[in-house]
Protein backbone atom coordinates (compact mmCIF):
# COMPACT_ATOMS: atom_id res chain seq x y z
CA UNK A 1 0.00 0.00 0.00
CA UNK A 2 1.34 3.31 -0.71
CA UNK A 3 1.98 5.90 1.96
CA UNK A 4 -0.52 8.15 3.66
CA UNK A 5 -0.74 11.91 1.73
CA UNK A 6 -1.63 14.93 3.94
CA UNK A 7 -2.25 18.33 2.78
CA UNK A 8 -0.98 21.07 5.27
CA UNK A 9 -2.58 24.71 5.72
CA UNK A 10 -0.30 26.72 8.06
CA UNK A 11 -1.74 30.29 8.61
CA UNK A 12 -0.66 31.18 12.61
CA UNK A 13 1.16 34.09 12.14
CA UNK A 14 2.08 36.31 8.53
CA UNK A 15 3.58 33.72 6.60
CA UNK A 16 0.45 31.84 4.62
CA UNK A 17 2.10 28.20 3.97
CA UNK A 18 0.34 25.16 2.70
CA UNK A 19 2.47 21.48 1.83
CA UNK A 20 2.27 18.05 0.65
CA UNK A 21 3.81 15.87 2.84
CA UNK A 22 3.65 11.62 3.00
CA UNK A 23 3.70 9.36 5.31
CA UNK A 24 7.37 8.08 4.43
CA UNK A 25 8.71 11.25 5.05
CA UNK A 26 8.92 12.85 2.16
CA UNK A 27 7.87 16.43 1.64
CA UNK A 28 5.71 16.22 -2.07
CA UNK A 29 5.36 20.38 -2.22
CA UNK A 30 5.93 23.35 0.31
CA UNK A 31 4.81 26.92 -0.41
CA UNK A 32 5.11 29.89 1.44
CA UNK A 33 3.94 33.14 0.52
CA UNK A 34 5.33 35.98 2.99
CA UNK A 35 4.12 39.29 4.02
CA UNK A 36 7.10 41.04 4.08
CA UNK A 37 5.92 44.53 1.81
CA UNK A 38 2.75 44.27 4.18
CA UNK A 39 4.76 43.89 7.51
CA UNK A 40 6.79 47.12 6.53
CA UNK A 41 4.28 49.32 6.11
CA UNK A 42 2.83 48.21 9.12
CA UNK A 43 6.23 48.17 10.94
CA UNK A 44 5.59 44.92 12.17
CA UNK A 45 2.46 42.24 11.90
CA UNK A 46 -0.75 43.84 11.42
CA UNK A 47 -3.57 41.09 12.46
CA UNK A 48 -5.87 42.66 10.69
CA UNK A 49 -4.29 42.77 7.42
CA UNK A 50 -2.29 39.59 7.96
CA UNK A 51 -5.34 37.77 8.01
CA UNK A 52 -7.06 39.80 4.54
CA UNK A 53 -3.85 38.60 3.06
CA UNK A 54 -4.26 35.23 3.96
CA UNK A 55 -7.86 35.25 2.97
CA UNK A 56 -6.32 35.87 -0.82
CA UNK A 57 -2.77 34.00 0.19
CA UNK A 58 -3.88 30.74 1.24
CA UNK A 59 -6.12 29.63 -1.38
CA UNK A 60 -3.14 30.37 -3.91
CA UNK A 61 -0.77 28.52 -1.63
CA UNK A 62 -3.42 25.47 -1.73
CA UNK A 63 -3.61 25.77 -5.44
CA UNK A 64 0.37 25.62 -5.68
CA UNK A 65 0.70 23.28 -3.42
CA UNK A 66 -1.31 20.45 -4.80
CA UNK A 67 0.12 21.54 -8.52
CA UNK A 68 3.81 21.03 -7.27
CA UNK A 69 2.98 17.70 -6.02
CA UNK A 70 1.00 16.88 -8.85
CA UNK A 71 -1.73 15.69 -7.21
CA UNK A 72 -5.65 16.59 -7.04
CA UNK A 73 -7.88 16.65 -3.67
CA UNK A 74 -9.33 12.95 -4.31
CA UNK A 75 -5.10 11.97 -3.79
CA UNK A 76 -5.28 12.90 -0.30
CA UNK A 77 -5.91 11.35 2.87
CA UNK A 78 -5.82 14.11 5.25
CA UNK A 79 -6.21 17.60 5.59
CA UNK A 80 -4.24 19.28 8.54
CA UNK A 81 -4.42 23.03 9.47
CA UNK A 82 -2.89 25.01 12.94
CA UNK A 83 -4.99 25.39 15.10
CA UNK A 84 -2.85 27.13 17.44
CA UNK A 85 -1.06 28.95 18.70
CA UNK A 86 -1.43 32.24 16.85
CA UNK A 87 -3.70 35.30 15.80
CA UNK A 88 -6.99 34.19 16.19
CA UNK A 89 -7.89 36.06 12.83
CA UNK A 90 -5.17 34.37 10.51
CA UNK A 91 -5.52 30.81 12.61
CA UNK A 92 -9.45 31.21 11.20
CA UNK A 93 -8.54 31.46 7.46
CA UNK A 94 -6.05 28.37 7.33
CA UNK A 95 -9.26 26.26 9.78
CA UNK A 96 -11.83 27.26 7.29
CA UNK A 97 -10.31 26.71 4.35
CA UNK A 98 -9.10 23.23 5.67
CA UNK A 99 -12.02 22.38 6.79
CA UNK A 100 -14.21 23.30 4.09
CA UNK A 101 -11.78 20.80 1.94
CA UNK A 102 -12.10 17.98 4.33
CA UNK A 103 -16.01 18.26 4.29
CA UNK A 104 -15.80 18.43 0.15
CA UNK A 105 -13.57 15.65 -0.51
CA UNK A 106 -15.20 13.69 2.33
CA UNK A 107 -11.35 13.34 4.32
CA UNK A 108 -10.06 12.88 7.48
CA UNK A 109 -9.46 16.65 9.12
CA UNK A 110 -6.41 17.37 11.72
CA UNK A 111 -5.65 20.28 13.89
CA UNK A 112 -2.04 20.53 14.61
CA UNK A 113 -0.16 22.62 17.59
CA UNK A 114 2.13 24.86 16.10
CA UNK A 115 5.02 24.67 18.41
CA UNK A 116 4.88 20.57 17.87
CA UNK A 117 5.04 21.30 14.55
CA UNK A 118 8.43 23.12 14.94
CA UNK A 119 9.76 20.38 17.77
CA UNK A 120 9.30 17.53 15.81
CA UNK A 121 10.75 18.61 12.42
CA UNK A 122 13.91 17.04 12.52
CA UNK A 123 12.04 13.78 12.43
CA UNK A 124 10.81 14.72 8.95
CA UNK A 125 14.01 16.61 7.46
CA UNK A 126 16.96 14.39 9.30
CA UNK A 127 18.29 11.27 6.79
CA UNK A 128 18.45 9.55 10.90
CA UNK A 129 15.80 11.13 12.34
CA UNK A 130 16.79 11.98 16.22
CA UNK A 131 14.88 8.90 18.63
CA UNK A 132 12.76 10.38 21.88
CA UNK A 133 13.56 11.32 24.16
CA UNK A 134 15.21 14.32 22.77
CA UNK A 135 15.96 17.96 23.23
CA UNK A 136 15.07 20.76 20.80
CA UNK A 137 16.91 24.10 21.23
CA UNK A 138 14.67 26.88 19.35
CA UNK A 139 16.91 30.48 18.78
CA UNK A 140 15.23 32.91 16.72
CA UNK A 141 14.66 36.48 17.01
CA UNK A 142 11.94 35.99 19.76
CA UNK A 143 12.50 32.38 21.41
CA UNK A 144 15.63 31.00 23.33
CA UNK A 145 13.82 27.92 24.17
CA UNK A 146 14.78 24.19 25.39
CA UNK A 147 12.47 21.70 25.19
CA UNK A 148 12.04 18.11 25.91
CA UNK A 149 9.94 16.11 23.32
CA UNK A 150 9.76 12.86 25.62
CA UNK A 151 7.60 11.32 22.79
CA UNK A 152 5.13 12.78 20.33
CA UNK A 153 2.51 13.76 22.85
CA UNK A 154 4.64 15.00 25.48
CA UNK A 155 7.14 18.02 26.05
CA UNK A 156 8.44 19.86 28.95
CA UNK A 157 10.08 23.27 28.71
CA UNK A 158 13.36 22.57 30.65
CA UNK A 159 14.48 26.56 29.92
CA UNK A 160 13.14 29.39 28.96
CA UNK A 161 14.24 33.16 28.30
CA UNK A 162 14.10 35.55 31.14
CA UNK A 163 14.47 38.67 28.79
CA UNK A 164 15.93 39.21 25.18
CA UNK A 165 16.12 36.32 22.92
CA UNK A 166 19.28 35.26 21.62
CA UNK A 167 18.37 36.66 18.18
CA UNK A 168 17.38 39.75 19.42
CA UNK A 169 20.19 40.08 21.14
CA UNK A 170 22.59 39.71 18.40
CA UNK A 171 20.04 42.33 16.31
CA UNK A 172 20.79 44.98 18.65
CA UNK A 173 24.35 44.69 19.55
CA UNK A 174 24.74 44.79 15.79
CA UNK A 175 22.78 48.24 15.35
CA UNK A 176 24.92 49.24 18.84
CA UNK A 177 28.03 48.94 16.86
CA UNK A 178 26.45 50.19 13.82
CA UNK A 179 27.31 47.08 11.51
CA UNK A 180 26.38 47.13 7.41
CA UNK A 181 22.63 46.36 7.13
CA UNK A 182 21.54 42.94 5.93
CA UNK A 183 19.15 42.80 2.85
CA UNK A 184 17.67 39.31 4.05
CA UNK A 185 18.49 37.44 7.64
CA UNK A 186 18.28 39.98 9.75
CA UNK A 187 21.75 41.48 11.78
CA UNK A 188 22.95 38.41 13.32
CA UNK A 189 24.72 36.95 10.60
CA UNK A 190 26.35 40.30 9.85
CA UNK A 191 27.78 40.37 13.70
CA UNK A 192 28.84 36.56 13.03
CA UNK A 193 31.00 37.63 10.19
CA UNK A 194 32.43 40.37 11.95
CA UNK A 195 33.24 38.25 14.82
CA UNK A 196 34.89 35.57 12.76
CA UNK A 197 36.30 37.51 9.98
CA UNK A 198 37.42 40.67 7.86
CA UNK A 199 36.42 42.20 6.14
CA UNK A 200 33.17 41.88 5.14
CA UNK A 201 32.56 41.15 1.92
CA UNK A 202 34.07 38.64 -0.37
CA UNK A 203 35.71 36.69 2.44
CA UNK A 204 39.38 36.55 3.19
CA UNK A 205 40.02 34.74 6.39
CA UNK A 206 42.46 36.87 8.38
CA UNK A 207 43.15 35.70 12.20
CA UNK A 208 41.29 38.21 14.68
CA UNK A 209 43.78 39.23 17.29
CA UNK A 210 43.07 38.53 20.95
CA UNK A 211 40.26 39.68 22.57
CA UNK A 212 40.57 43.23 24.41
CA UNK A 213 37.51 43.28 25.68
CA UNK A 214 36.73 40.10 27.31
CA UNK A 215 32.85 39.76 28.41
CA UNK A 216 32.19 38.25 31.27
CA UNK A 217 28.65 35.70 30.44
CA UNK A 218 25.57 36.17 31.87
CA UNK A 219 25.36 35.49 35.23
CA UNK A 220 25.55 31.82 36.23
CA UNK A 221 22.60 30.19 38.34
CA UNK A 222 22.16 26.90 38.83
CA UNK A 223 18.78 26.61 36.96
CA UNK A 224 18.16 26.37 33.13
CA UNK A 225 17.34 29.66 31.72
CA UNK A 226 18.55 31.61 29.29
CA UNK A 227 19.64 36.11 29.94
CA UNK A 228 21.28 38.49 27.64
CA UNK A 229 20.22 41.53 29.11
CA UNK A 230 23.43 41.82 31.62
CA UNK A 231 25.54 40.75 28.42
CA UNK A 232 23.68 43.61 25.97
CA UNK A 233 24.25 46.45 29.13
CA UNK A 234 27.83 45.22 29.30
CA UNK A 235 28.53 45.30 25.99
CA UNK A 236 27.35 48.96 25.53
CA UNK A 237 29.35 50.04 28.47
CA UNK A 238 32.46 48.77 27.06
CA UNK A 239 31.44 50.03 23.43
CA UNK A 240 30.59 53.65 25.44
CA UNK A 241 34.18 53.62 26.82
CA UNK A 242 36.13 52.82 23.74
CA UNK A 243 33.86 55.99 21.94
CA UNK A 244 32.82 58.41 24.63
CA UNK A 245 30.12 59.17 21.88
CA UNK A 246 28.69 56.15 19.82
CA UNK A 247 27.97 58.59 16.95
CA UNK A 248 31.45 59.12 16.02
CA UNK A 249 32.79 56.30 13.79
CA UNK A 250 33.51 53.18 14.94
CA UNK A 251 36.89 51.64 13.44
CA UNK A 252 36.11 48.38 11.83
CA UNK A 253 39.09 46.64 13.73
CA UNK A 254 36.99 47.72 17.22
CA UNK A 255 33.70 46.12 15.88
CA UNK A 256 35.43 43.28 15.07
CA UNK A 257 36.74 42.79 18.52
CA UNK A 258 33.13 43.57 20.16
CA UNK A 259 31.80 41.42 17.98
CA UNK A 260 33.38 38.41 18.56
CA UNK A 261 33.36 39.21 22.74
CA UNK A 262 29.88 39.10 22.70
CA UNK A 263 29.04 36.29 20.25
CA UNK A 264 31.55 34.18 22.58
CA UNK A 265 29.82 35.37 25.66
CA UNK A 266 26.43 35.00 24.56
CA UNK A 267 26.85 31.82 22.70
CA UNK A 268 28.90 30.33 25.84
CA UNK A 269 25.93 31.02 28.29
CA UNK A 270 23.70 29.08 25.78
CA UNK A 271 25.86 25.82 25.34
CA UNK A 272 26.47 26.06 28.85
CA UNK A 273 22.91 25.72 30.06
CA UNK A 274 22.09 23.13 27.48
CA UNK A 275 25.12 21.06 29.25
CA UNK A 276 23.27 21.57 32.42
CA UNK A 277 20.53 20.38 31.08
CA UNK A 278 21.65 17.38 29.97
CA UNK A 279 23.65 17.14 33.29
CA UNK A 280 20.71 17.57 35.48
CA UNK A 281 17.99 15.80 33.37
CA UNK A 282 16.26 13.13 34.51
CA UNK A 283 16.99 11.07 31.90
CA UNK A 284 19.23 10.27 29.34
CA UNK A 285 18.85 11.80 25.84
CA UNK A 286 19.26 10.45 22.68
CA UNK A 287 19.82 13.45 20.15
CA UNK A 288 20.20 17.60 20.40
CA UNK A 289 18.16 19.22 17.51
CA UNK A 290 18.33 23.14 16.60
CA UNK A 291 16.15 25.33 15.52
CA UNK A 292 15.26 29.01 14.44
CA UNK A 293 17.42 31.62 12.99
CA UNK A 294 20.37 31.82 14.79
CA UNK A 295 20.87 27.63 14.25
CA UNK A 296 22.87 29.20 11.53
CA UNK A 297 25.35 30.24 13.33
CA UNK A 298 28.38 28.43 12.81
CA UNK A 299 30.33 29.32 16.03
CA UNK A 300 27.00 28.33 18.01
CA UNK A 301 27.00 24.57 15.74
CA UNK A 302 30.98 23.85 16.57
CA UNK A 303 30.79 25.04 20.09
CA UNK A 304 27.61 22.79 20.79
CA UNK A 305 29.75 20.39 18.88
CA UNK A 306 32.73 20.34 21.18
CA UNK A 307 30.19 20.39 24.24
CA UNK A 308 28.56 17.09 23.53
CA UNK A 309 31.75 15.31 22.63
CA UNK A 310 32.91 16.31 26.12
CA UNK A 311 29.69 15.04 27.66
CA UNK A 312 30.16 11.63 25.98
CA UNK A 313 33.89 11.13 27.64
CA UNK A 314 32.75 12.85 31.19
CA UNK A 315 29.37 11.86 31.17
CA UNK A 316 30.75 7.86 30.26
CA UNK A 317 27.95 7.16 27.36
CA UNK A 318 27.34 4.53 25.55
CA UNK A 319 26.00 6.30 23.16
CA UNK A 320 26.79 9.48 21.33
CA UNK A 321 24.33 12.21 21.63
CA UNK A 322 23.01 13.31 18.21
CA UNK A 323 23.33 16.72 16.98
CA UNK A 324 20.55 17.72 14.22
CA UNK A 325 20.51 20.95 12.28
CA UNK A 326 17.08 20.43 10.47
CA UNK A 327 17.39 23.19 6.68
CA UNK A 328 16.34 26.73 8.29
CA UNK A 329 13.43 26.96 5.49
CA UNK A 330 12.02 24.46 7.72
CA UNK A 331 12.72 25.82 10.76
CA UNK A 332 10.54 28.69 10.45
CA UNK A 333 7.24 28.84 9.71
CA UNK A 334 6.01 26.44 6.63
CA UNK A 335 2.92 23.62 6.08
CA UNK A 336 4.95 21.13 5.32
CA UNK A 337 5.80 20.37 9.62
CA UNK A 338 2.16 20.69 10.17
CA UNK A 339 1.31 18.03 7.85
CA UNK A 340 3.89 15.64 9.27
CA UNK A 341 2.36 16.16 12.46
CA UNK A 342 -0.98 15.11 11.14
CA UNK A 343 1.00 12.27 9.42
CA UNK A 344 2.00 10.89 12.46
CA UNK A 345 -1.07 11.37 14.75
CA UNK A 346 -2.64 9.28 12.00
CA UNK A 347 -0.24 6.78 12.07
CA UNK A 348 -0.79 6.89 16.15
CA UNK A 349 -4.64 5.65 15.37
CA UNK A 350 -6.81 9.42 15.28
CA UNK A 351 -9.30 8.98 12.85
CA UNK A 352 -10.25 12.91 12.76
CA UNK A 353 -10.59 15.91 14.36
CA UNK A 354 -14.17 17.05 14.69
CA UNK A 355 -15.24 19.87 12.47
CA UNK A 356 -15.79 21.94 15.99
CA UNK A 357 -12.62 21.98 17.62
CA UNK A 358 -11.58 25.33 19.00
CA UNK A 359 -8.55 27.15 17.50
CA UNK A 360 -6.21 28.49 20.42
CA UNK A 361 -4.70 31.78 20.21
CA UNK A 362 -2.80 30.50 23.39
CA UNK A 363 -1.77 27.16 23.89
CA UNK A 364 1.51 25.98 26.26
O1 LIG B 1 13.96 32.06 13.23
P1 LIG B 1 14.18 33.34 12.55
O2 LIG B 1 14.57 33.32 11.11
O3 LIG B 1 12.91 34.25 12.62
C1 LIG B 1 12.33 34.92 13.65
O4 LIG B 1 12.78 34.88 14.81
O5 LIG B 1 11.33 35.58 13.31
O6 LIG B 1 15.32 34.13 13.36
C2 LIG B 1 15.78 35.36 12.97
C3 LIG B 1 16.79 35.82 13.99
C4 LIG B 1 17.26 37.24 13.77
O7 LIG B 1 17.32 37.88 15.01
C5 LIG B 1 18.63 37.06 13.14
O8 LIG B 1 19.48 38.15 13.37
C6 LIG B 1 19.12 35.82 13.84
O9 LIG B 1 17.98 34.99 13.92
N1 LIG B 1 20.18 35.14 13.10
C7 LIG B 1 21.44 34.95 13.55
C8 LIG B 1 22.14 34.28 12.53
N2 LIG B 1 21.28 34.07 11.49
C9 LIG B 1 20.08 34.60 11.86
N3 LIG B 1 22.02 35.28 14.71
C10 LIG B 1 23.31 34.94 14.88
N4 LIG B 1 24.07 34.32 13.94
C11 LIG B 1 23.53 33.97 12.75
N5 LIG B 1 24.25 33.35 11.83
ZN1 LIG C 1 6.58 29.20 14.18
Amino acid sequence: IRPIRILGIESSADDACAAVVSGDRRILSSVVMKQHEINKEYGGIHPIQAQEAHQSDIPLAIRQALKEADLTLDDLDAIAYTRGPGMMGCLGVGATSAKALAAAADKPLVGVHHMQAHALTAMLTEDVPPRFPFLTLLVSGGHTQLLLAENIETYRIIGDKLDNALGDAFDKIARLLQLPPSPTHGLGPVLEDYASRFPLGPYVDQPIEPMRFPLTKPKEMKMVAFSFAGLMTQTERRAKKEFSNLKMKIPEKVKREISRAFQVAAIGHVVQKVRLAIDTLDMPIHGLVVSGGVGSNLYLREQLRVMLDDVLVTNKLDDPIGLYFPPIPLCTDNAAMIAWVAALRLQNGLKSDPFNLPLRRKWS
